[in-house]
């Protein structure tokens, strides 16, 4: 398919663009958004308790908006609208600020995706210099039977010095080789560790109990 026919076959809206709605007029006569109430608004302690511990590292607390999303996104499988809301409760901020993050940002699920696992093979410059297309088409491979793992390529996941790298369900593991896919694949499967030998948060340099600290 050429650049043009593949251009041509993107669906888009009648305005030309691919976003719905984006030139369709602000109702001036919208109620503003608001906070969810604190009071009405129920959320687990867990959860609380933990985009409290990351809204305290920040200056601004808006900029734990991502970790808070993510976290509810953990407990809930995706950031369901109750998800947003529970995470607006507690940050103090409209849900529309979190949507308008959730949307934009790839892992932060919009739909509910039940029982699956993500492998993103990063295919950025660093890692793409050290064989990450092989890697990347060896994970297509091994995974394309398995309806459950989720394989794509992703740009630079900023852990360039394992590189070439992926992120198993958020867990960093690298130097990968091809032939690891099959290795990757089975231990998800099997509920284990993902290259328990390779995972960055085990290297010495991130782990304390392996540096002996
Ligand atoms: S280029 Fe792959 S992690 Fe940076």
């Amino acid at each position: 398919m050429s650049a043009f026919e593949a251009e041509q076959s993107v669906p888009r809206f009648a305005h030309g663009s691919r976003v719905p709605g984006w030139d369709d007029a602000v109702d001036v006569n919208k109620d503003p958004a608001s906070i969810p109430d604190p009071a009405t608004t129920a959320v687990p302690d867990d959860l609380r308790a933990e985009i409290e511990e990351h809204m305290s590292r920040y200056p601004d607390r808006r900029s734990a908006a991502i970790p808070a999303l993510r976290a509810a996104q953990r407990r809930h499988g995706w950031c369901s609208p109750q998800a947003i809301d529970q995470v607006a409760s507690v940050m103090r901020v409209t849900p529309g600020y979190l949507a308008s993050i959730a949307t934009f940002y790839d892992m932060t699920e919009n739909e509910p995706r039940p029982d699956h696992h993500d492998v993103f093979v990063c295919t950025n410059i660093s890692c793409s210099l050290l064989g990450a297309p092989d890697v990347f088409a060896a994970f297509q491979e091994v995974a394309s039977d398995e309806d459950r793992i989720h394989v794509r390529s992703f740009e630079c996941l900023g852990a360039c010095d394992i590189a070439p790298m992926a992120s198993v369900d958020g867990v960093y593991v690298g130097p990968l080789e091809p032939r690891d896919a099959q290795t990757v694949v089975d231990d998800i499967k099997a509920g284990r560790p993902v290259l328990e030998d390779r995972q960055l948060a085990r290297r010495p340099v991130a782990d304390e109990e392996a540096r002996g600290a």
